[in-house]
């Protein structure tokens, strides 16, 4: 696993969105693995400016990492409304190429079943982007004494709960959207098992901001731990991590 240094939050966002576009643009019909979070929207935002100068998302196929248990997919909390508005809306990957769990599939276990089909008959992930949680889950495999391969429901760590719950708080007050008590944030979650994440041909790891510090240390500890999924990603031979400087400084 390589750790990449960049001096800021933008140059991070670009320097990502150039490690897509080089895939996208040797490959075509790519198969990329997209994350939620704060941390992504600006690797969005570039790829939409490559896009506006020419990169051509007409043939990849999109698979979210993660979606919230039975949710409303149009409602402001879903990643289905998240990925349209950062990314879908300003670029042209056609909606039978875009893929996200249904939330309020009758059996979600079948529906994660589904997923992982779906996945393997696009052939796996060509590249795999990922953003890490402060308690180092990746997509949604959070901590544990065991984890899981394929797509699963997971039930999220009540610290999780309480950070996404934070993150929609402070985007309601941008979008003057509602967002409900604490008490009633989604507490379950569709997530791609770390199986075909860790198949995926090449994985991007972004990791911005002081409060991911301490996961970053952990992750490069040496260390491989359950209780910690983003150390696995240690274990694949084409990983790179970029992290800004505030991440890379150590704790503040
Ligand atoms: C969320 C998402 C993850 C994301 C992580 C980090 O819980 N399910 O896919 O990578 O948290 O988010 P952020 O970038 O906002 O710190």
């Amino acid at each position: 696993m390589k750790l990449q240094v960049l001096s800021s939050k933008s140059v991070l966002d670009r320097r990502a969105a150039e490690v897509v576009g080089a895939v996208v643009k040797s490959k075509p019909d790519a198969v990329l693995a997209f994350p939620t979070g704060d941390t992504p929207k600006g690797m969005y935002r570039e790829l939409a400016v490559l896009h506006r100068q020419g990169l051509d998302f007409s043939r990849v196929d999109v698979f979210n990492l993660d979606e919230y248990a039975r949710i409303d997919p149009a409602g402001s909390l879903s990643y289905a409304t998240y990925m349209r508005g950062y990314f879908y809306d300003l670029v042209n990957v056609p909606a039978e190429r875009r893929h996200i769990f249904n939330p309020n599939a009758r059996d979600l276990t079948r529906e994660c079943a589904r997923y992982d089909r779906a996945i393997a008959l696009a052939g796996g992930f060509d590249l795999a982007v990922l953003g890490v949680g402060r308690n180092g889950h990746v997509a949604f495999n959070e901590p544990g004494d065991m984890l899981t391969l394929a797509s699963h429901v997971e039930t999220l760590s009540p610290e999780t709960v309480k950070v996404n719950y934070a993150g929609a708080m402070r985007e309601a007050r941008e979008s003057a959207s509602d967002v409900p008590d604490l008490d009633g944030y989604p507490s379950q979650a569709l997530t791609v098992g770390l199986g075909p994440i860790l198949a995926a041909r090449s994985i991007l790891v972004l990791v911005s901001g002081a409060s991911k510090a301490d996961v970053l240390k952990a992750m490069f500890s040496g260390a491989i731990t359950t209780r910690l999924p983003a150390s696995l990603l240690q274990l694949h031979p084409d990983c790179t991590v970029l992290a800004d400087r505030q991440a890379a400084a150590g704790p503040p």
